[in-house]
């Protein structure tokens, strides 16, 4: 039954997040129809101000310059992290995320509790969910706001430049439009649901149409490796990846988003290619600061990083938050080889001692996850051989949108 309503379910839940915000107005006398209106005309409008590079401090830089429709919204270019600002040369320290399939990110909690039917509600996940690396946006509106005015991305001082850079590339008229619709005069705020609203066009930003989902739906058969490689990423005495990276649909055939939005401290290494741009001292400790302002004081939370989605992961070309690892395949390999043979992960001191866990201090490292993959084994052998690991890209390769029979 699962098979046959499950692109079916996967539309519905897209066009459901896409009314579900507007859903009240309906109920104040506009009718479905006009709502639907104002909603396709909102998107249009974020889909211009997402391409514009006139809303930025150097005019160059666009969303679109590093979140690319034709690379699922993450960079065209290899770089671990982007060049930004006003003349362009400025870096911040993060890697960017593709932005397809956020619509299901829950709202950022410190104790989480899973609703799906099959899970156990009495169970406290910890803290998951929100959106950027950390967590600390909860609205796709209210995230569009920090590239707008990161120093080292977009590069407008205030709020009031933004708009005034709208005003100057023509976008007055059509922002006021809005202004009844979304109940606000700021034109700042009817910018940013603009482009959130852009990002929830579910035809763009979530359709589900990689060759797994074609897998899932019944209408196709994977390789004998994908095969093997969906087995071992699901084993919890293999990869056990679908522990974080949940790979089946749900109960009611909701599509996996291969994600759980758990935040988790995996002690990725350090990216010295950053270090140019940053201080030897200092670190980027995800849920506990810098960037995040509002958890300092929880040691317990430094290190952490929201599991981003694998969906569309082997058209990345750098992964993990700071970009350290370049191939999907050595990305899979740090998992089962940073607890067994730590030099091959880590670099070695001058006295050639082996660096473990070089991003994230001594005080922090408790933090670290050790579920298996990870940890140590008896015979100090890593959970996937080299094999097993590029049956599991090969998996992972069917996670791209655009399947057709002919091929991806
Ligand atoms: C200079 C490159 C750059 C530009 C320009 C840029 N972004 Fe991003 N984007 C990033 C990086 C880096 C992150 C991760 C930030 C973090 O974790 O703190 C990110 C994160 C995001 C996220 C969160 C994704 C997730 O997985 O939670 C969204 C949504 C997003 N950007 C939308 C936008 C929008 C909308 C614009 C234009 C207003 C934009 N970005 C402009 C680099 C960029
Ligand atoms: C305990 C939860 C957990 C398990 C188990 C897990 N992951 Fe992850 N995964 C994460 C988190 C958290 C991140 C982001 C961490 C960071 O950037 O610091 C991540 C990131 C990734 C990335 C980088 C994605 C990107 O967009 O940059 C890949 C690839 C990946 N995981 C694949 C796997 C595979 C393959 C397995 C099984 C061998 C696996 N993961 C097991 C939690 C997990």
């Amino acid at each position: 039954m699962i098979r046959q309503s499950y692109m079916r379910k996967a539309l519905l839940v897209g066009g459901l997040m896409l009314m579900f915000p507007f859903s009240v107005r309906a109920e104040e006398g506009l009718t479905r129809a006009e709502v639907f209106r104002q909603v396709e005309a909102l998107s249009a409008l974020g889909d211009s101000l997402f391409h514009d590079p006139s809303l930025s401090a150097s005019g160059k830089l666009s969303c679109a310059s590093c979140h690319d429709e034709a690379h699922a919204f993450a960079p065209a270019n290899g770089l671990a992290v982007q060049k930004g600002g006003a003349t362009l040369q400025a870096t911040g320290h993060r890697a960017t995320p593709s932005l397809k399939y956020l619509q299901a990110v829950p709202q950022f909690t410190e104790h989480f509790f899973d609703s799906e039917d099959e899970a156990d509600e009495s169970i406290d996940n910890g803290p998951t969910g929100g959106l950027t690396w950390d967590g600390r946006a909860n609205t796709l509106a209210e995230q569009a706001a920090i590239p707008l005015l990161a120093p080292f991305e977009m590069g407008n001082k205030t709020q009031a430049e933004v708009v005034a850079k709208a005003i100057k590339a023509g976008y007055e008229q059509k922002l006021r439009a809005f202004e009844p619709f979304l109940k606000t005069t700021s034109l700042f705020v009817v910018l940013t649901k603009a482009l959130e609203t852009y990002q929830q066009s579910w035809k763009i930003f979530y359709p589900y149409t990689s060759k797994y989902d074609a897998y899932l739906a019944g209408k196709v058969a994977l390789s004998p490796e994908e095969q093997l490689g969906l087995k071992l990423f699901e084993d919890p005495a293999k990869g056990n990846c679908a522990s974080c990276h949940i790979s089946q649909p749900g109960h009611d055939g909701t599509p996996p988003q291969f994600t759980d939005y758990g935040m988790i401290a995996l002690a990725v290494p350090r990216n010295m290619e950053l270090e140019e741009t940053r201080s030897v001292s200092s670190y980027d400790l995800g849920l506990c600061g810098p960037d995040r302002q509002d958890l300092h004081d929880r040691p317990e939370y430094c290190g952490l990083f929201r599991t981003p989605t694998l969906r569309n992961v082997a058209t990345r070309k750098v992964f993990f938050h700071n970009g350290f690892y370049k191939t999907l395949h050595d990305a899979v390999a740090f998992y089962v080889l940073r607890d067994t043979h730590p030099d091959r992960v880590y670099p070695k001191d001058t006295h050639g001692t082996v660096m473990r866990y070089n991003d994230l201090p001594t005080q922090y490292q408790d933090n670290i996850n050790k579920d298996p993959p990870f940890g140590e084994r008896v015979d100090n052998n890593p959970a996937l051989s080299e094999k097993e690991i590029d049956a599991i890209v090969a998996f992972l390769q069917t996670l791209t949108d655009g399947y057709t029979q002919s091929g991806p």
